[in-house]
């Protein structure tokens, strides 16, 4: 795909990876449709940008998916590529986890991609053309202890981009998964000391998975990269 004036909507576009994305593929001229609760960061973002519009809200708001394809159709009137990268991460024990942010987290991290996967998917599919890229994680591939209920959140984002890439196989609409190791942003700065990541075992920078999105939407028409894992060299597991 040539990304020059293609239109792109980005979820959890406030920071880290999206908001890396954001900066990576206005650089190449692409069309932007930003989201996310923060109004003052998107807009800050947006503000640094070539062509950029904000529409703040919150994923787990039924009609937001609508909103962000509506916004697309009529400002640019289409909608190439969707980039459905909003998602927290709650952990903790058996005894400590807070069973509300759990939650909470499967309505964000699940029901939410659903409803945007299926609200792009139905738009691009009579459109015959585009992208859609969901963000999955190394933890859609395997669990790790009190981990539990996110690995299980990336395990549903696994299992249905890829039943998505089935089905649309053929009609000129393309389905992605990206599994980020542990990438340097915001996801666990509510995290209490003692969980964080041994410093060690390395991160990777917000703006490696950006590059890796480039790479997998600028694959020739005939190429489909389904899953793309990106993971710190030094991460032992
Ligand atoms: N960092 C990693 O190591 C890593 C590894 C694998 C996968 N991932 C995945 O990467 C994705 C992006 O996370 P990140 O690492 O870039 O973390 P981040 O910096 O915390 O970004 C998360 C984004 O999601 C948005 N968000 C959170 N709750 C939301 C809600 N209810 N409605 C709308 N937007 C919401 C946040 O914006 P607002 O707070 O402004 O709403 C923010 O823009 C997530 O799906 C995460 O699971 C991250």
């Amino acid at each position: 795909m040539k990304l020059q004036d293609k239109v792109m909507i980005i979820t959890g576009a406030s920071s880290g990876i999206g908001r890396a994305t954001a900066r990576q593929l206005d650089t190449l001229g692409v069309h932007l449709i930003l989201t996310a609760r923060r109004k003052d960061k998107l807009e800050q973002i947006a503000s640094e940008l070539h062509s950029a519009v904000c529409i703040a809200g919150d994923m787990t708001d039924p009609s937001l998916p609508e909103q962000l394809v509506e916004a697309a159709v009529s400002k640019y009137g289409r909608l190439d590529i969707v980039f459905n990268n909003a998602g927290v991460m709650h952990i903790g024990t058996v005894d400590d986890a807070d069973i509300n942010a759990l939650c909470h987290m499967v309505r964000l991290n699940v029901e939410a991609v659903v409803r945007m996967s299926y609200t792009a998917l139905r738009h691009m599919k009579k459109q015959g053309s585009g992208f859609l890229i969901n963000t999955s994680s190394l933890a859609g591939m395997k669990s790790f202890p009190e981990i539990g209920p996110y690995c299980g959140t990336k395990y549903a984002v696994e299992a249905m981009t890829d039943s998505f890439r089935m089905e649309l196989a053929g009609t000129g609409v393309k389905v992605t998964a990206i599994e980020p190791g542990r990438t340097r942003t915001g996801l666990f700065d509510h995290w209490s000391e003692e969980k964080q990541f041994n410093p060690a075992e390395g991160m990777i920078e917000p703006e490696d998975i950006a590059r890796s999105i480039q790479f997998i939407l600028e694959q020739p028409d005939e190429v489909l990269i389904p899953r793309l894992l990106i993971v710190p060299a030094r991460q032992p597991r």
